[in-house]
């Protein structure tokens, strides 16, 4: 096990002095991108490296979390206001810091999390015009110094992405609310998200998610390679590797 220390990208903070070993690492994108199918096969392929992954989702990740993500996402909830949903969103986040991922890094584990604070930057921030400053200023209460180490944000354009949500939404009509805002909302997102690129570049990557599956997983995992040789987060022991699904 190598000491937390020895990592380039460390989610130490003096805010959580606790958080010393693991790796965190974030997908990100418009509703649609492929977010949850690229998390699902780097978490496949960390796991067949014999890494101990921790797989989360948010809004959700936790019992209480899944709770809240019912009413985020809930179509016939529109009357949902913007401030309430942003409270929303970290509430879920906070259980779930608090809950299950500093606890799986603190075991050593890396932590894969479809969504985390970038997508509140993004839809909430940005998409819906709270700005980004009440975005940060929860993160900081919820967040207990947790940032990524590592946000691989899966871009593709707008159209693109709504189509796929749109296909996937027929098998799944009770999460589609957020997806079925206005084409300009999304517009704002994904500009939200390419600011984020710009500020962040080291932490926040933008992967091309135009292509198919297997090459966009193919462009994640060169990413996350050379992640890994700097960070050399902790391999699991045993001979199956441990996995919380
Ligand atoms: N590269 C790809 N090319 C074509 N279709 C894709 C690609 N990646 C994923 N899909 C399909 O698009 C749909 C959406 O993918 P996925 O659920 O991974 O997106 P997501 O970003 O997690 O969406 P959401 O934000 O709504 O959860 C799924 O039906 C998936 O099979
Ligand atoms: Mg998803």
């Amino acid at each position: 096990m190598i000491s937390k220390r020895s990592c380039t990208m460390s989610t130490t903070s003096a805010a959580n002095p606790f958080a010393s070993q693991g790796l965190f690492i974030t997908f990100e994108g418009l509703d649609g991108s492929g977010k949850s199918t690229q998390a699902r096969v780097l978490a496949d392929r960390l796991r067949k490296e014999g890494y101990a992954i921790y797989e989360t989702v948010e809004p959700g990740g936790t019992p209480i979390g899944q709770q809240i993500r019912r009413i985020l996402l809930d179509p016939a909830n529109q009357e949902l206001g913007a401030i309430p949903e942003l409270l929303l969103m970290f509430a879920s986040r906070a259980q779930n810091v608090e809950q299950a991922i500093l606890p799986a890094l603190e075991e050593g584990k890396i932590v894969i999390a479809d969504r985390f604070t970038d997508s509140t930057i993004a839809y909430q921030g940005s998409g819906r015009g709270l700005g980004w400053e009440v975005v940060l200023e929860l993160e900081r209460i919820a967040c207990q110094g947790i940032r990524p180490n590592l946000t691989l944000c899966i871009d593709v354009d707008t159209e693109t992405a709504l189509n796929r949500a749109r296909a996937r939404n027929n098998t799944n009509r009770q999460e589609a609310r957020i997806d079925e805002q206005a084409a300009e909302f999304h517009q704002k997102v994904r500009e939200g998200y390419l600011e984020l690129a710009r500020r962040e570049p080291e932490r926040f990557r933008l992967i091309d998610g135009s292509g198919n599956e297997q090459s966009t997983a193919v462009k994640v995992w060169d990413v996350v390679q050379a992640v890994l040789r700097d960070a050399s987060p902790a391999r699991s022991v045993s001979s199956s590797p441990s996995s919380n699904r």
